[in-house]
């Protein structure tokens, strides 16, 4: 979407992976603490995005959302003061329906104007815009409405779109959003994050600076897959240049948790200015090779044992579009160090579900 946003891919929290419906201002608060007082704000991310459930179900007399008075008694614009002082953005979300999937709000479907200035006169700077109780209208209507009605809010607001991929959202999504899911909600589990990461690298020509595909949010942190399931994760989604949207208690960050998502090497190949996609370029029996060209002639190479036993994992020139003969310098992303002038191919030894993530810069 041509509003100047979203030129790397986004990255911050979203309230839903972790707390769903169980969500105040008071949590809210404390996560942009904990962005911040861990780090993470330094490393980039910077949206805090609410998700269903902070509004009321009922609109006011005037027809306006109103912020759920029990757990959000403040509203929403003192909530984005708070968040700004911390030199964070603010995300929001609404739904292109009658209802949001909770049924517990309502949904912007005919209000679109209105919402999205009551978005802007709140200082919100994202908007995740799902797709429950739609009255099957077509979603290229639907969202294109509150694309322009964010265009027109006055305030510069970042557009998601979250129709779950149906309506294959990549071909028409870059004029409408700067983001569109490609595949339904990611679980805390290794065989829907590796479904996810297939679903989307469909969809890979699609991307670029201005509007990515979203294989949805991250599960790591949520305890439901192992360290390595995690790295794996984490690295993928940077390598597709995934939106980077954390989905844990940030408040209560585990080492190994904060390790993985405060990797700047890793986090530096999703943002890089390059902004394409990396894709599969290989796959054998479960054995893969991921591969993203980067900034400054270099490619970003994910292998990754996807198989349940241990395995060598070996990407060649040939796989990599690389010239035979060709020397490069091999940066391991996750244990920081640097082999010079490897040629001919990279392999590694993997544990079932590990993956390695590299940087090749031609010398
Ligand atoms: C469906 C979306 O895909 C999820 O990410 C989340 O926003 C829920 N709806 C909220 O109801």
């Amino acid at each position: 979407l041509a509003n100047g946003l979203g030129r790397t891919p986004p990255m911050g929290w979203n309230s839903w992976n972790h707390f769903q419906c169980d969500i105040t201002e008071d949590l809210i608060k404390e996560t942009a603490d904990a962005m911040v007082s861990t780090g993470l704000a330094d490393l980039g991310y910077q949206y805090i995005n609410l998700d269903d459930c902070w509004g009321e179900l009922n609109r006011d007399s005037k027809g306006n959302l109103v912020a759920k008075s029990s757990t959000f008694p403040s509203g929403i614009k003192a909530l984005a003061d708070y968040v700004h002082s911390k030199g964070l953005k603010l995300g929001i979300y609404s739904d292109a329906g009658n209802l949001t999937c909770s049924k517990k709000m309502p949904g912007s479907l005919g209000y679109e104007d209105q919402d999205a200035k009551t978005f802007a006169s709140w200082g919100v700077d994202y908007l995740k815009y799902d797709n429950c109780d739609n009255n099957n209208i077509d979603p290229k209507e639907r969202y294109p409405r509150m694309s322009e009605a964010l265009l027109n809010s006055g305030r510069p607001i970042f557009f998601s779109l979250c129709e779950w991929g149906s309506e294959d959202p990549a071909i028409w999504g870059k004029s409408v959003g700067n983001s569109w899911r490609t595949t339904g909600d990611i679980e805390d589990k290794w065989e829907s994050m590796t479904t996810r990461a297939d679903q989307n690298n469909k969809w890979a020509s699609y991307a670029g600076p201005g509007g990515w595909n979203d294989p949805d949010m991250l599960e790591i942190g949520n305890g439901g897959m192992t360290t390595e399931e995690y790295r794996a994760h984490f690295s993928i989604w940077a390598l597709a240049k995934a939106p980077l949207l954390i989905g844990c208690d940030i408040r209560a960050l585990d080492d190994t948790t904060k390790e993985l998502l405060s990797n700047s090497e890793v986090i530096a190949v999703n943002q890089d200015k390059l902004g394409v996609q990396g894709k599969k370029v290989k796959s054998n029996d479960d054995l893969e090779v991921w591969a993203s060209p980067l900034s400054g002639n270099r490619l970003a190479v994910v292998l990754w044992n996807r198989s349940s036993s241990k395995a060598m994992v070996t990407a060649a020139w040939s796989d990599l579009d690389l010239e035979p003969g060709t020397s490069v310098d091999v940066r391991d992303l996750w244990l920081h160090s640097t082999q010079s002038s490897v040629s001919g191919d990279i392999s590694a030894e993997l544990e079932s579900h590990a993956c390695k993530m590299y940087i090749l810069t031609p010398i």
